[in-house]
């Protein structure tokens, strides 16, 4: 399984988690990480510079192996600008292996002297982008990688609406640089698909989510097991179509809260107290799922069981070497079938 992507990262499987508010911590990237693909660190955990240093040096300690830090480059009344600039100077002084800037390009975001400074660094950086048009823009910024998120994934898809199927071999077609998967990501079959599809590698996070080491209550693994790939919705375009996105999350009584306060004319203020990162991570550690919106994708209806992040790699791994091998034996199958046919 050696891609782009493995190479630019130096990990062993092309598969990286995405960023996740309050749960991608030092032990579950270091765990991910340690199992061959690239864990990450979610700077947004953190509300200092010093306290993001002390978050990378406490990911270092428990994995040699290299992880990806998170970047979400979106208004935040929490984690203003200025603070994005030095978790982004923080990552070049650590050096760590990668940035996955999630949001705003950084070079209008944060400044056009930032990608300069990652790559003087030795940092490579990776956007993610639900549209071709962000994908292009990154690549020409100078970018290393590219993430494309079909609108089956939890957390801020694009407004457009464009599955993953189809986005993922637009924009392998419009850029040069490695291209990652993500949404509806899952399992083995999903890896198959998406190297099929022309990308490098993937990108998942409700699976993580829903692995052992995640330090979430365990009524919420037992959500993660239940809940179909229908239990989740969009929500939010009243506040986010202006920046091109919207929130899927899990279909809940909060989520329902939210669109009547939407389709009543609410406003920031209004929604502000249902939607507060601040009941999510509560949530995460009481276990009632439906007091917070909760942003799990669609790739929810795929989880199965809480596997350890161990299993789950290995076994990803064989299941997706079985299915493109499967694949390869049905088209040469059908190919000498036709061949006999005609010309019998
Ligand atoms: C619990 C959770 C928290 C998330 N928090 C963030 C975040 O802080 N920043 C971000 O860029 N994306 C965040 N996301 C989105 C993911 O990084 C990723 O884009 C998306 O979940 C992929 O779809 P999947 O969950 O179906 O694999 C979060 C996703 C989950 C499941």
């Amino acid at each position: 399984m050696k891609t782009r992507m493995t190479d630019l990262f130096g990990c062993r499987y092309p598969i990286q988690c995405g960023g996740m508010l309050w749960i991608a911590k030092p032990s579950l990237a270091a765990a991910i990480s340690n199992a061959g693909a690239l864990g990450n660190l979610t700077s947004g955990n953190y509300n200092s510079a010093d306290e993001l240093r002390t978050a990378i040096d406490e990911t270092r300690q428990l994995t040699r192996a290299p992880f990806i830090v998170n970047i979400t480059t979106m208004p935040s009344i929490r984690l203003p600008v200025e603070l994005l600039q030095d978790f982004f100077r923080v990552c070049c002084e650590k050096e760590v292996t990668a940035l996955e800037i999630a949001g705003a390009p950084v070079d209008r975001f944060l400044g056009p002297e930032f990608i300069p400074m990652a790559k003087e660094a030795g940092v490579k950086v990776l956007h993610k982008v639900g549209t071709v048009k962000h994908a292009v823009h990154a690549q020409k910024v100078g970018y290393d990688a590219v993430t494309i998120a079909g609108f089956e994934e939890g957390g801020f898809p694009h407004k457009d609406n464009v599955s993953t199927l189809v986005l993922v071999p637009r924009v392998v077609s419009e850029v040069d640089i490695p291209v990652l998967a993500a949404g509806g990501m899952a399992n083995g079959r999903s890896l198959a698909a998406a190297l099929s599809l022309g990308a490098d590698g993937i990108m998942m996070a409700t699976r993580f989510l829903a692995t052992r080491e995640s330090e979430v209550h365990p009524n919420i693994h037992k959500v993660l097991v239940d809940k179909k790939e229908y239990d989740t919705s969009l929500n939010l375009q009243s506040l986010l179509s202006a920046f091109g996105l919207q929130v899927r999350a899990l279909s809940n009584t909060i989520m329902k809260q939210v669109a009547d306060v939407e389709h009543a004319g609410g406003d920031l203020t209004d929604l502000l107290p249902l939607i507060s990162g601040e009941r999510a991570k509560a949530v995460w550690k009481e276990g009632n799922a439906e007091e917070a919106m909760l942003t799990i994708g669609q790739s929810v209806g795929l989880v199965e069981d809480i596997p350890t992040v161990g299993e789950l790699m290995e076994r990803m791994i064989a299941e997706a070497r079985e299915s493109l091998d499967l694949a390869r034996g049905l088209l040469s199958e059908n190919e000498g079938a036709w061949q006999q046919k005609s010309s019998a």
